[in-house]
């Protein structure tokens, strides 16, 4: 049994006073839905207050994304050894730094294994665009993203790796997939991890699907067979809509 896992990605949202006061609420809020594991991953400058304020609570904090150096003149950046010990997930590949930041395929995957190689859990997002899928191409595209993010690490490292995936047309438009097209690719996600691993290790992986997840549609999409929780940008904003989604979440695996 894979244990459902929520993570609220911030963006570029509140402030370090906004983002305290809010997983202050929010702790004692969630503290009875403990079947699934609650992220939220706030502005890297909200970190350690965040990280202070969630200390005990068994809420989970994340980073964004992390550099794939240990140090270095990267303006802007920042290292894995700065996020160890802060926090225990961190999101590479969102679709947003691939497109604003020239994130690569290729550095999603030194992203992972340095995430890796400093004790923190990669969410590895994947996703295609409008035009990818309506080409047809989504799985091709989406297949060839897992693998390349996937390159030379080993299967000892998988059971701290996460998937999200996000179709970049549903990502902030109030767009979602279909439940069962996103189940679909989700499923598809997993086979790819099957050839590269065996059927043991993707049957273990967690696959997240995002994009416009908010409290109407979760049930529907916590629903399906493949996908193991969401990682969420709106709806992970305000303290009673995420509380919303982890309840219907636990609601919807029957946990
Ligand atoms: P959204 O964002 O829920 O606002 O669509 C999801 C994401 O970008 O992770």
């Amino acid at each position: 049994m894979r244990t459902p896992i929520i993570a609220g990605n911030w963006k570029m949202y509140k402030s370090i006073k906004e983002a305290f006061d809010f997983v202050t609420t929010l702790k004692d809020e969630l503290a009875p839905y403990t079947a699934v594991e609650r992220v939220v991953c706030p502005p890297y400058v909200a970190l350690t207050s965040v990280q202070a304020a969630l200390a005990g609570s068994g809420v989970d904090v994340g980073a964004q994304d992390v550099h794939w150096e240990n140090e270095g003149a990267y303006t802007s950046q920042i290292a894995p050894g700065m996020l160890q010990g802060l926090v225990k997930y961190v999101i590479v590949g969102h679709s947003e730094t691939r497109a604003f930041q020239g994130v690569t395929d290729e550095m999603v995957n030194k992203k992972a294994k340095a995430a890796l190689a400093h004790e923190l859990r990669p969410i590895i997002a994947v996703g295609e665009s409008l035009e990818t899928n309506e080409a047809g191409e989504t799985e091709a595209f989406v297949g060839k993203q897992i693998r390349a993010a996937f390159a030379d690490i080993p299967a000892a490292d998988l059971a701290n790796i996460v998937v999200a995936y996000e179709p970049i047309w549903a990502i902030g438009t109030g767009k979602t997939a279909t439940p069962e097209q996103a189940n679909t690719i989700i499923g598809m996600i997993r086979g790819v991890i099957a050839d590269l691993y065996g059927d043991d290790q993707a049957e273990a992986m967690r696959i997240q699907y995002g994009g416009s997840v908010k409290p109407g549609n979760m049930v529907e999409l916590m629903s399906q067979p493949h996908i193991d929780g969401a990682l969420v940008g709106g709806a992970s904003l305000k303290v009673d809509s995420f509380v919303e989604l982890v309840k219907l979440a636990i609601e919807a695996k029957g946990l």
